[in-house]
């Protein structure tokens, strides 16, 4: 049976016998034997083999090029080079798959742009690897921080006819052929579908039936905004929790980001240390110095108060009842808080129909949890659970009523106070990993004029 190279390297004690299968990272000829660097992407620690001339399969030794993959058995002996702890002496190797000369990877220190044109290739490099291993582990740990709280998972669907947003940034799925567009009836479910751009909606029928619950699914939006932070699919976690507010909203938001940041620092396997090397030496501070303070939290206008007096030149205006720009938020956690931030109660008008509204008639109980380096990573709010505001939200925004019935009987039948947000995964990573595009957090990316593999 063959071990992972993670759990060898991490044995305590030597082992007669030993088979392991991985990618050559790299091979030395010596005289009479060979040491290759071997790599299963188990962890990002590779295990040396040493082979001698003689042993069973080394008449193969000089197809075993950077890429190939080996299958050895062997004896894991202490090393007595320096920096690793084990290596493992090859009784026999077995080439299982050749990688001729031009395999792209053979030099280090490629460009994430280029690293992306061989987005199939990328995970075997150590900083990619280390990335999707990071990805997976937090993925976990938001289901554990779920679970452990009495959250259930539910599945919401990925077509819908619901446009939780309102933004009108769906792509539209059909199945009419050309000459048939626009006929909707006869389309494949007899009216238009999309894929969602947010489980929200769905979630809240559930929350109102099961309290607490949670949705971690792909979302697609087709918003034209070429940015750092936007993908066109990405993965979102969304809570909703049925007799809550905005203030129980905001401390599961802030809780749940803790968790997730300490996670990360408590799990590394090395695997966080790459990044602090080669992309953000400042990682592990400032993921410390997130982990171990309260949050700050301002409402939106007196953010957009203290924005105003700032004194900084921003490309974007800033004014009561425009929405922040990323370069407002970012001020406000990396400048002036110098800590994640999150922003209540915004103006009615930017945000959608089914927030609630505030007393004051003018402001909607949403809040944003900005973080610093990205901005907004979770949107949330206190839903309307008063049926005839809810209504009135949903003429003022035009939607049709019928398509929507479901939702207002949410309210109609039993109707509570609730409350959820919804994470960016991504956003997430970038946050944890300082990776700074959210191309390069994601396995295969999906943005406006790119949809490769
Ligand atoms: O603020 P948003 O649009 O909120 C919602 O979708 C709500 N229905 C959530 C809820 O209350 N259940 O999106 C939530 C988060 C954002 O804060 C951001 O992190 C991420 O989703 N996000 C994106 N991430 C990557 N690419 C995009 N195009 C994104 N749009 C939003
Ligand atoms: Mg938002």
């Amino acid at each position: 049976m063959r071990t992972l190279i993670r759990h060898v390297l991490s044995r305590t004690e030597a082992s007669a016998d030993l088979q392991v299968a991985g990618w050559v990272r790299t091979r030395r000829d010596a005289k009479g034997f060979s040491f290759i660097e071997l790599n299963d992407g188990s962890c990002l620690g590779n295990l040396q083999i040493v082979a001698d001339a003689g042993i069973s399969g080394f008449e193969e030794i000089g197809q075993m090029t950077v890429g190939a993959s080996i299958h050895v058995q062997g004896c894991l002996t202490p090393s007595p080079a320096a920096g690793q702890r084990w290596e493992l002496k090859a009784s026999s190797l077995r080439l299982l798959g050749k990688s001729p000369e031009d395999y792209p990877l053979q030099k280090k220190g490629h460009s994430h742009e280029f690293l992306r044109s061989i987005g199939h290739l990328r995970p075997r490099t150590n900083l990619y690897g280390a990335m999707f291993r990071i990805r997976s582990r937090l993925a976990f740990a938001i289901h554990q921080f779920f679970q452990e709280r009495d959250f259930f998972y539910i599945h919401t669907p990925i077509l819908t006819t619901s446009d939780c947003e309102g933004a009108g940034e769906m792509f539209r799925v059909t199945t009419l052929p050309n000459d048939r567009m626009g006929h909707d009836a006869e389309d494949f479910f007899g009216k238009r579908a999309f894929l969602t751009v947010s489980g929200q909606l769905e979630g809240e029928a559930f929350a109102t039936a099961l309290s607490n619950i949670y949705t971690f699914g792909p979302t697609f939006r087709a918003e034209n905004s070429n940015t750092s932070r936007h993908a066109a699919e990405f993965w979102m976690i969304e809570p909703e929790m049925a007799f809550c507010d905005l203030q129980g909203d905001m401390e599961l938001a802030e809780a749940m980001i803790n968790h997730l940041v300490k996670h990360a620092l408590n799990h590394q396997d090395g695997d966080l240390e790459i990044f602090e090397k080669f992309i953000d030496p400042t990682l592990r501070t400032r993921l410390e110095s997130v982990a171990s303070q309260a949050f700050e939290r301002i409402s939106y206008t007196d953010a957009v108060r203290l924005l105003e007096k700032s004194g900084q030149a921003f490309h974007y205006p800033v004014s009561y009842g425009l929405n922040l720009q990323s370069e407002h938020e970012r001020w406000l956690t990396e400048v002036y808080f110098k800590k994640p931030t999150t922003v209540f109660n915004y103006p009615k008008e930017i945000k959608p129909f089914y927030m609630r509204t505030n007393d004051d008639g003018r402001t909607v109980t949403a809040m944003d949890l900005l973080v610093p380096g990205i901005g907004e990573i979770i949107g949330g709010s206190q839903r309307e659970e008063r049926l005839d505001v809810l209504l009135g939200n949903m003429r003022h925004h035009h939607l049709d009523l019928d398509t929507y019935s479901w939702y207002a009987d949410l309210r109609k039948y039993g109707s509570v106070p609730h409350a959820g947000f919804g994470l960016g995964f991504e956003r997430l990573l970038m946050f944890v990993t300082g990776m700074p595009n959210i191309r390069d957090v994601i396995p295969f990316a999906r943005t406006p004029g790119h949809c490769e593999f």
